[in-house]
């Protein structure tokens, strides 16, 4: 599989400057391949959400270069980014983001809202998204009458629903207890080894050496990348 591998994040040189003054990012360089499960690993106000959300096309960087499923991030417009975002790009929150009055499969079907699918389709798809992260049988449960786990497992059904090249999950088990962010850890381990490809933004140095790759950050800079598994 490595050898058919392609890059679906390439950044060079990329520099965050928040309007203040605050310089999160400095001349951050990262390449991801396609099948890759990797963390970002490091302490609080080190820049790895601003790192998410750049990777995430969610903010532009200050400078440098940004490359998803091989377009030029600079190069298109807000809108063309946000029809990319929705093609390519899957999130998980630490926090959920569900919208309390629906039901877990409405939830997990509002993600795919503008897939172009037509409504049918997206409950459909929402249904065996749902039964892939286990939860086939909490369909009509809404947000409320769910675990802390079982919600983050709702978001992952979300973020996966439309088969993204790339999902990205910020703290996905900072909200949950032990047993629950094990097996939150276990479903993405699953979901990395049916082809997806997925970056963990964590301060948990244990979460992070349970995965195949570690890039570490400190005060914006990447400090140490162990490179994708497998490459020379
Ligand atoms: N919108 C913003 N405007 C100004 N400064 C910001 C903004 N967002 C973040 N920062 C600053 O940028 C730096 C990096 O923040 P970031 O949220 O990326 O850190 P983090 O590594 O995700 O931390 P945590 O582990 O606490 O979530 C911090 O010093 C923060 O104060
Ligand atoms: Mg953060």
């Amino acid at each position: 599989m490595r050898r058919h591998a392609h890059p679906v994040v390439e950044l060079a040189g990329v520099t965050k400057e928040y309007p203040g003054g605050v310089t999160a990012l400095r001349g951050v360089g990262l390449t991801v391949l396609s099948g890759e499960l990797l963390a970002i690993v490091g302490p609080s106000g080190s820049g790895k959400s601003t790192l998410l959300h750049i990777v995430g096309t969610l903010d532009r960087p200050s400078a440098g270069t940004v490359r998803i499923a091989g377009h030029d991030v600079a190069a298109l417009s807000d809108r063309s980014l946000s029809a990319l975002r929705s093609r390519h790009i899957g999130f998980v929150f630490q926090s959920f983001h569900l919208v309390p009055g629906l039901s877990a499969r409405a939830n997990v079907a509002e993600g795919l809202l503008y897939s172009g699918l037509p409504r049918a389709e997206r409950g459909r798809r929402a249904a065996r998204a749902l039964e892939r992260v286990g939860l086939g049988d909490r369909m009509d449960h809404r947000p409320h009458e769910l675990s802390g786990g079982q919600k983050q497992r709702v978001a992952i059904a979300r973020a996966v629903a439309g088969e993204p090249d790339l999902l990205l999950a910020d703290e996905p088990t900072g909200a949950l207890d032990t047993a629950s962010g094990r097996s939150v850890m276990e479903l993405l381990h699953e979901l990395n080894e049916d082809g997806a490809t997925i970056a963990v933004i964590t301060h948990d140095g244990e979460i992070a050496s349970s995965l195949p790759r570690q890039v570490r950050i400190r005060d914006g800079e990447v400090v140490e990348d162990t490179g994708p598994a497998g490459a020379a």
